[in-house]
C-alpha cells in the first residue's frame, strides 16, 4: 500500500487537545494527514514530501523558555503553513514578532471579523462565530505579515505573509463550535496547498488487502476478536486478503454484556471468519477473586489472556503472524514516551500478550482513525452490529466494577448496562453518544421494598460523548429518559435500591471508573 500516491499534510503537534482532530477533519476533505512530533526534524519532515503543514495548538506559552519549538526552517521550505492559536504565536515569535499576555483573554464563541476575504477565507461574509481558547495574543507581527481577521479582543485573530504561503488563525477552525472551520480547512488544502483529495476509504482498503496478501505469503495468520469495530474489521481485511490462513480467537472472559458471546460468535460465523471460542469464564473470575485494586486487575485479565490464548493456539499448529486492529491514535501515542495514555494504550492493543510470544505483526488499521475504521468496516459490508458499536475496554465489565468483581455485582453491571443501551437504541440516541453504560462498586443505600426497609447497590449511569475518548463529556439526557432508565435498573435489577447519573467530564475524570 503506497501512501506516497496521496498528498500529505503534515501536522505538528504541540500537545494541544485537538491536534488529533485536525488530522482527522483534513483526512475528512479527503487529503491525507499525519501527526508529527513537534520536535520532528527537518529532513524527516521533508521526507514526508508534505503539501502543506499545520501547527497545531497547545497549552504552553511562545515566552516560556522551555515551551516546544518546531524548526525554524519549517517556514522556509516554501510549504504552505497554517499555525493554530498555539501555532499562530510560535510562527510570529519565530518570524520576530512578538506575542504578550493581554489582560482580557478569549475563551469560547467569538465573534470574528474578516477584513481579508481571500485566501483562507475566500467565499465569505464580514463575521462569524470563531471557538477561540488562548491566554497568549500576537502584540506585533513579523515583518511581511499582515491581519486579515480581527475579533473584539484580538487584533491578530487571523494573520498571514501570503508572499511565503504563511498563514495563522487565532481561533480553532478544527472544533464544531467554529462555523465555517471545514471551509477555512478546506480553503487552505485546496485553495493554498493545492491538494488533490485522494483519500478515499474504498480504495485503501482494496491497496490494504492488497498489501497483506503481499506481505503475508503463504503463511497462518491469528487474530484476537473481540467483536468491536477494530478486531473485527482487521480480521476481517485479513480474510479477504488470505482466507483459511487466517484463525481467530475469541476467548470469553466472563466479563463480556449481556448476550455478547452469542451475539460475536453469530456475527463471526456469518462472516466466514474461522474462529475458536474458548469460554474461559471460570477461570478469569477465579483469578481476580479478593482482588479490588484496579491495575491489578487489568494486569490479572492481561495474563490470563495471554495464557488461554496461546493455549488455544498452540492446539491449531504454527502461526507466523498476529493481525491486530491498533489504531493510528494508538501508534502515534505508544511512540511517545512515559505517557499514562500511552501505557494503558499500549497495554490494550497487544491484548496483554507478553513479549515472549514472538509474531509478525500485521496491522492493517495502524493509518487510521476509528470513524474510517467504521467506513472500512462499512465498505467490507459488516453488519451494523459490528460497525455501529460502541467501544468496550478489554478488560470488559472489569473496569466498570469498582472493588472486587464478584458475581453480585457482576449480575448488576451486566443487567442495568443492558437497559441503559436498550432505552438508549429506542430513543434514537445510542449511535450518537460515544459510550453508555452502568457501573457498580460496594456502597449500599437503604430503599424501600413493599413495607420493608432494605440495603441495597447504587447504580452509577455513565453516558458520554466524545470524539476519541481522549477527552469526554457527560451526555445531557432528558429527564424523561433518565426517569425511565432509572425506573427500569430499580423495578428490574436485582439488589439496586439507588441509581445516580455520573456528571464529570474527561478531564478530570476519566471515562471508565476503575
Ligand atoms: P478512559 O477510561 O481512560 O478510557 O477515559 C478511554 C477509552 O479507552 C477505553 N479503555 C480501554 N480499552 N482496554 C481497552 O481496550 C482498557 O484497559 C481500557 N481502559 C479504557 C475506554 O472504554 C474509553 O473508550
Amino acid at each position: 500500500m503506497s501512501l506516497k500516491l496521496h498528498d500529505t499534510v503534515v501536522v505538528m503537534d504541540f500537545g494541544g487537545q485537538y491536534s488529533h482532530l485536525i488530522a482527522r477533519r483534513i483526512r475528512e476533505c479527503e487529503v491525507y494527514s499525519e501527526l508529527l512530533p513537534w520536535s520532528t526534524g527537518i529532513d524527516q519532515i521533508r521526507v514526508k514530501k508534505p503539501k502543506g503543514i499545520v501547527l497545531s495548538g497547545g497549552p504552553a506559552s511562545v515566552n516560556d523558555p522551555s515551551a516546544p519549538r518546531c524548526h525554524a526552517d519549517i517556514f522556509n521550505l516554501g510549504i504552505p503553513v497554517l499555525g493554530i492559536c498555539y501555532g499562530l504565536q510560535l510562527m510570529v515569535d519565530v518570524l520576530g514578532g512578538k506575542i504578550e499576555r493581554p489582560s482580557t483573554q478569549e475563551y469560547g464563541r467569538t465573534n470574528v471579523h474578516f477584513d481579508d476575504r481571500t485566501d483562507l477565507f475566500e467565499g465569505f461574509g464580514n463575521e462569524s462565530i470563531c471557538w477561540m481558547s488562548h491566554a497568549d495574543s500576537a502584540k506585533d507581527l513579523p515583518e511581511g505579515f499582515e491581519a486579515t481577521a480581527h475579533s473584539k479582543y484580538s487584533r491578530y485573530a487571523a494573520v498571514k505573509n501570503k508572499k511565503r504561503l504563511l498563514f495563522g488563525v487565532q481561533f480553532h477552525p478544527e472544533v464544531v463550535h467554529t462555523e465555517r472551520g471545514m471551509e477555512i480547512i478546506r480553503n487552505f488544502l485546496f485553495e493554498i496547498a493545492k491538494c488533490r483529495p485522494t483519500w478515499k476509504i474504498a480504495p485503501f482498503a482494496d491497496e490494504m488487502i492488497a498489501e497483506i496478501r503481499r506481505t503475508v505469503g503463504k503463511e497462518r495468520v491469528l487474530c484476537a476478536v473481540s467483536g468491536g469495530v477494530d478486531s473485527t474489521t482487521a480480521a476481517a481485511l485479513v480474510n479477504r486478503a488470505v482466507g483459511d490462513q487466517l484463525m481467530c480467537i475469541f476467548v470469553n472472559h466472563g466479563l463480556l454484556r449481556k448476550g455478547e458471546p452469542e451475539q460475536v460468535k453469530d456475527t463471526l460465523k456469518r462472516m466466514n471468519l474461522k474462529t475458536i471460542y474458548v469460554d474461559a469464564s471460570e477461570r478469569f473470575l477465579r483469578g481476580l477473586k479478593g482482588i479490588s485494586e484496579p491495575e491489578e486487575k487489568r494486569k490479572i485479565i492481561g495474563e490470563e489472556f495471554a495464557q488461554v490464548f496461546t493455549e488455544a493456539a498452540k492446539e491449531h499448529g504454527e502461526f507466523e503472524w498476529l493481525a491486530q486492529g491498533t489504531l493510528y491514535p494508538d501508534v502515534i501515542e505508544s511512540g511517545q514516551t512515559g505517557s499514562p495514555a500511552s501505557r494503558i494504550k499500549t497495554h490494550h492493543n497487544v491484548a496483554g500478550l507478553p513479549e515472549w510470544i514472538k509474531f509478525k505483526l500485521v496491522e492493517p488499521l495502524r493509518f487510521l482513525y476509528k470513524d474510517e475504521v467504521r467506513k472500512v468496516a462499512a465498505s467490507l459490508g459488516l453488519p451494523e452490529a459490528i460497525t455501529a458499536r460502541h467501544p468496550f475496554p478489554g478488560p470488559g465489565l472489569a473496569v466498570r466494577i469498582l472493588g472486587e468483581v464478584t458475581e453480585e455485582k457482576l449480575a448488576i453491571c451486566r443487567e442495568a448496562s443492558d437497559i441503559v443501551e436498550a432505552e438508549l437504541k429506542a430513543a434514537g440516541i445510542y449511535d450518537k453518544v460515544w459510550q453508555a453504560f452502568a457501573m457498580v462498586g460496594d456502597d449500599l443505600a437503604v430503599g424501600v421494598l413493599g413495607d420493608e426497609r432494605k440495603l441495597g447497590h447504587v447504580v452509577t449511569v455513565r453516558i458520554v460523548e466524545s470524539v476519541d475518548g481522549m477527552t469526554a463529556d457527560w451526555v445531557r439526557l432528558s429527564d424523561d429518559l433518565l426517569s425511565r432508565i432509572s425506573g427500569r435498573i430499580t423495578n428490574e435489577v436485582d439488589n439496586v435500591t439507588w441509581v445516580t447519573y455520573a456528571v464529570s467530564s474527561k478531564p478530570p475524570s476519566t471515562i471508565e471508573p476503575c
